[in-house]
């Protein structure tokens, strides 16, 4: 019997901004956990980041701190095919042939574009389209080929993602039901992070930590930037002495997060107890965080820097996606017609 192909897990994370907690607890260490058991492609998803970031210095910078903090944070290219999707362009020439068998429709219901809508008719702008590009209206296209060139069986991402991923199954469908069983009839499963409801991190002003709300504290900010950050999350005015509830603060959320179970449960004792102020929490987040990532600061600051080891390492990791991405564009354009080879 033929050995068992090993299962593939497959993801991308946009370079819109610098990587933070949430991202990471969300998406970088869940997807770090799936490389001992499925064969794992992971890539930075440029080409999707280019529908909202114009400056090219921002997106060329932001390409190489999410790349640095992935190998930083454990990821392994030798065994992980680690690329930017801008180094495939085998990609771009799917994502073409898939927008021709994908009906208009569908696009019209994806969760980004109707959110965008949304906000354009929550501030009265008559024209619910304004200022929405082709290429948030296509996302959801590059992202099915993203998926479907690979070939993935699983895709760690966030709750909100979900739909762009079942997306993938029924574009795939079209394609088959027009052209033949080109593509594989597996249907790509969405895994999200475990205990994912409970793992939305708060950001410095107690909603969800995200680039969109400026509340983010960035995995690699310089240690004083760190401890300003962690000192101006929001707490309440109870008095130091009263007892109070660590659930309702962001930072003992964070802190319960990232500390030891010890550490956490005896801050837990302490501030159920009274006696003990925010500011305590916060100095133990930061403490926490800051043994953490210190040591992973100057790895990542060399990596970032331009010319680094990292280009080499993106080079290798696009020439091992192209190879897997070749024979399946190769399967759809012989299917269509465009070459009989
Ligand atoms: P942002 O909201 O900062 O723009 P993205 O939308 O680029 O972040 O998310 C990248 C990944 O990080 C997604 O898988 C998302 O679910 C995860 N993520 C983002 N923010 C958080 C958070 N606050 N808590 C948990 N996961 C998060
Ligand atoms: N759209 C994803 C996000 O916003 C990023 C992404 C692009 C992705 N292509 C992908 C995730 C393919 C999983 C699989 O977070």
């Amino acid at each position: 019997m033929a050995a068992q192909q090993p299962k593939v897990s497959l993801t991308g994370i946009k370079p819109t901004g610098e990587p933070h907690l949430g991202n990471y607890i969300g998406a970088i260490r869940p997807s770090l956990e799936l490389t001992s058991a499925y064969e794992s492609i992971y890539f930075v998803a440029d080409y999707h980041a280019l529908t909202s970031v114009r400056s090219r210095e921002e997106l060329a910078s932001y390409t190489r701190s999410v790349a640095a903090t992935w190998l930083v944070l454990g990821l392994d290219p030798t065994s992980t095919i680690f690329y930017r999707q801008s180094d495939v362009p085998e990609i771009f020439e799917l994502t073409w042939v898939l927008s021709c068998v994908t009906g208009k429709g569908l696009m019209n219901r994806a969760h980004a574009y109707k959110a965008a809508r949304d906000r354009n008719a929550e501030a009265g702008v008559p024209d619910l389209d304004a200022g929405i590009n082709m290429g948030l209206f296509n996302y959801p296209i590059l992202m099915a080929v993203d998926i479907l060139i690979m070939n993935a069986d699983v895709v760690p991402v966030g709750q909100d993602q979900s739909q762009h991923v079942e997306y993938a199954a029924d574009i795939a469908g079209s394609f088959n039901h027009l052209f033949g069983d080109v593509f594989s009839l597996k249907i790509p499963e969405v895994v999200l992070p475990a205990g994912s409801s409970a793992k939305v991190l708060p950001g410095i002003d107690g909603r969800k930590m995200s680039k969109s709300y400026r509340n983010t504290i960035p995995l690699f900010a310089p240690e004083k930037q760190l401890r300003k950050l962690v000192r101006g999350i929001v707490s309440d005015s109870t008095p130091l002495a009263d007892p109070k509830d660590p659930d309702s603060s962001a930072a003992f959320v964070l802190l319960e997060n990232f500390a030891t179970p010890e550490t956490i449960k005896e801050m837990r004792g302490r501030l159920e107890q009274g006696g003990t102020g925010w500011g305590e929490v916060k100095n133990a987040l930061f403490e926490t965080l800051n043994d953490w990532l210190s040591p992973l600061r100057e790895r990542y600051t060399e990596l970032i820097a331009p010319d680094s080891e990292l280009d080499g390492i993106l080079a290798a990791g696009a020439e091992r996606a192209r190879d897997r991405a070749r024979p399946v564009l190769a399967g759809v354009r012989r299917a269509i017609g465009i070459s009989h080879l």
